[in-house]
This record gives C-alpha cells, structure tokens and sequence, in this order.
C-alpha cells in the first residue's frame, strides 16, 4: 500500500517538471509558484536533492533587488493565454540584473528557509557528494532568503509593529478564505473589469468551486492599484485597500528566522540575530493577532486596527512557532479538537480550511472548507513542535488515508473525502513522500 503511494508521488512529480521548475498542476497552474516550491522541496529532497535546490533556485533567481520573491515566476516557454493574470498583466519594471522570465509582484508565505534545512538534512544524509551539493547550494540561497525576510520585516511592516502585511489574498496563499471578507468587503468590485479581461481558471475548473466573479474583480482591483503605485511598498496604508495581517503568514515568517538560525550556525555565520528575530515576530503575533474573548488568533486588517470575525485555520498556524507560549499552544489544540475544525478521532478527516460550524462553511469552494494537505502538514510539525505526539501521528495518518483513498488532489471535500481541483497536484504527492515512514 505505500510502496503503490510512494510511486504515485514520485511518478506526479516527475511529470510536473518542467526542466528547471515544478509546476503545481499541468493544466490549472503552469507556471512556479513560490510557496508551492517550498512544499515540493521537502517532498523532492527524499528522491532528487538536485531537482530541489534546482527548483528554489530558480524560484530565487527571480528575486527583486528589493529582496521580493514574487509569488509566480512565469515560464517563457508558457503562452501568455494560459494563465489570467499572465506576465503581460502584471507588466513588472525591468531591472538589471533579473532573468527574462517574467513574474508578479505579490509575494507567499516565505517557506522557503524551512525548506532548504529540510531538503539538507535529508540530502547530507545520502552521501559525500549529495553532501557537497548541498552545503553549496545552502551557501547561495542563505544571503537570499535573509534579503526575502528583511524584505518583508522592511517595507512590507506597514503598521510599523514588527509583523508583516499582505496586500492582496493571493499573498497569504489561502485566496479564497472567509478571513478576508470583512476587509475585502470595502474594496470595490468593478465587474467592469471582468468584461475586459478572461478567467483562464474556469475554462480548467469548475465555477462552483473557484472564487465568484465579484471576487475576481476585487482581486484585479487591487493588483491593478499596486501596479499603479509600480509596486512600491511606501505608505501603503493611505492608498491601498487591502493591508492585512496574517497570523499564518506571520508564523510562517517567524518559522523561517528558526530555520535561518540553524541555516546560519551551519555556514558558520552568526545565527543570534535570527533567534531574536523569531522572538520578537512570536511576541508580535501573540500581542497583536490574538483575540483574548474567542481564545484564537486572528487576521488584522491594519487600515482599521480591527481582528477579522472569521474562524479559519490560519489562526491554528502560529503552532508551528517552537517559542510560542504553552497556554496558546494549548488553546490551539483545542481549536483543533473543537467541532469547528474536528481532529481525525472526531471525523477521520485531516482539519478542514474553514470553521465547519459556520453558517458560510462550504464544501466546494476553495478555502471556504475544503482540507489542504500543506495545512495540515504544518500543523502536524506544530503539533510535534509542542509535545502533541499522540494527535500528531492521528492526523499524519489521517492525510495518508486520504490522499490513499482519493488520489493526489489539490483540495479534498470536508465531509466525504473526495477529491477536488486539480488532480495530479505536486505538493499533495510531495508531501505524502514526506509524511510516509521512512
Ligand atoms: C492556489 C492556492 C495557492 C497556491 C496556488 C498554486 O492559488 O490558493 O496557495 O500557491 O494555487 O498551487
């Protein structure tokens, strides 16, 4: 039964390369992604340590001189049709130095540090040579995932309090969540705009599914108020109208200063400014994203100093963080436990996006409720972070169970299991190769 799992996986991620960079899914998304690039590393490293520093560096040729990793990094070799909003769109400035392939301007969850420690632990342990790659490869990314954090501490801190801000839901990498209603609600939705441009998505996907067209139009919007700015991060709280928060991207920020201190201490560099860094984003999100009243953290939208009222699985992240003080940890899991989001023992299903109780939960429609494999793998490594050995294996089972009975699918329906989005879909099959025992 593993021996038939392993193979799927490995055999979706060898049809997903394309040369230089894995695509999440041939036909929904055929481009790389940032965030992604970080899941399937950690999968990859078990059977081509080359195809995963290979990957994230190509990924991280395409930084900005700012330090920006953009979210997608577009292939020439892709028509400009095949993905809306394509390269044409997003019409990035040219500066020296940045390789032709085009890219966005937004950013993900930057992973990508947490990756590479993955991907070199295991690849030192498959001999000298492998070992050698590797500490070269992990020299040349180090400097680079440094300028990505400061990059993001930096410009991207725009409520000045030492957390990172999101301008847009794509950059949070759960696009569709329920946390971003309340503040995408003031943006406006020009439906104007969807006459103009083509939704590639739904010729590939199902409508019911995928955001509406409303949400669409708030999505261009907002891209195309950036884009007007040219990209420039500088007082984006007077002129732009999504300025966010996010207690799972803020984890993930601090999880990344963790891996840069044992990344640091490798490569012999000073690794004390990383640990203090992975306080003070501890000590940010617990001061700023936590919501005393429900015991859970929350999103922030900054324009407003207000906490969103959705209950999704983004405040169940800051768990990852190995500093984060016991009494959260401990409300965390019982978030986790709750019928809101029902560990395995409750429901036999991996945790669902959104707070199954709610009167909006929706099975379909992504991040409104589906189960994501890369969230519940998170959560799993904070589980384990916090002594949470017991439910940490239940819900590592409980993945292989599912991805076993429905296949390698992008998203998986919260009541029966089945799979939804795309098929084929490369940090699913990564991801089981890392959750499968060794
Ligand atoms: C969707 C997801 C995002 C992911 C991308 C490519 O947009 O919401 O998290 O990175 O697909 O897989």
């Amino acid at each position: 039964m593993s021996a038939e799992l392993w193979n799927s996986a490995v055999r979706i991620l060898d049809q997903n390369w394309s040369g230089d960079h894995m695509v999440p899914s041939r036909h929904l998304y055929p481009h790389q992604w940032s965030w992604d690039t970080a899941f399937i590393a950690v999968g990859l490293a078990y059977v081509n340590p080359s195809r995963a520093w290979r990957d994230l560096r190509t990924l991280f040729e395409a930084q900005w001189p700012d330090g920006r990793v953009p979210h997608i990094v577009f292939d020439p070799a892709t028509a400009e049709g095949a993905y809306f909003p394509g390269p044409a769109f997003w019409d990035v400035p040219a500066y020296a130095g940045r390789p032709a392939r085009g890219s966005t301007a937004l950013v993900q969850p930057p992973l990508h540090a947490v990756a590479a420690w993955e991907v070199y632990r295991r690849a030192t342990a498959h001999g000298a040579s492998c070992a050698r790659e590797s500490a070269e490869r992990l020299a040349w990314l180090y400097p680079r995932l440094v300028r990505q954090q400061e990059y993001l501490l930096g410009r991207r801190d725009a409520g000045g309090d030492g957390l990172a801000a999101i301008v847009h839901p794509w950059e949070s990498g759960l696009d569709n969540s329920p946390a971003w209603d309340r503040a995408m609600a003031a943006v406006p939705a020009d439906m104007e705009l969807m006459r103009r441009f083509h939704r590639r998505d739904l010729d590939v996907a199902d409508a019911a599914h995928r955001p509406t067209d409303e949400d669409y139009a708030r999505y261009v919007g907002l891209v195309l108020s950036y884009r007007e700015h040219r990209y420039d991060d500088a007082g984006l709280c007077r002129w732009h109208d999504f300025v966010v928060e996010c207690p799972a991207f803020n984890a993930i920020l601090g999880a990344a200063e963790v891996a840069l201190a044992r990344i640091a201490a490798e490569l012999g560099e000073d690794p004390q400014p990383h640990r203090d860094r992975a306080r003070q984003i501890t000590d940010a999100i617990v001061r700023l994203l936590w919501d005393p009243e429900t015991a859970t953290f929350r999103a922030r939208d900054v324009r407003t100093g207000t906490l969103t009222p959705a209950r999704t699985v983004a405040g169940l992240l800051p768990l990852i963080l190995p500093g984060l003080p016991a009494r959260y940890a401990e409300a965390i899991m019982a978030e986790v436990r709750s019928e809101r989001f029902g560990l395995p023992a409750r429901t036999g299903l991996p945790v669902p996006s959104y707070d199954r109780t709610a009167p909006d939960f929706d099975t379909l429609r992504y991040w409104r409720g589906p189960i994501w494999v890369n969230i519940n793998w998170l959560l799993r490594r904070g589980m384990l972070q916090h002594g949470f050995r017991g439910e940490a294996e239940d819900l590592r089972r409980s993945i292989l169970r599912l991805v076993r009975r429905s296949g390698h699918y992008e998203y998986f329906h919260p009541k029966n299991g089945e799979g939804i989005g795309a098929a084929a879909f490369s940090w699913t099959a990564a991801l089981s190769l890392d959750l499968l025992p060794g």
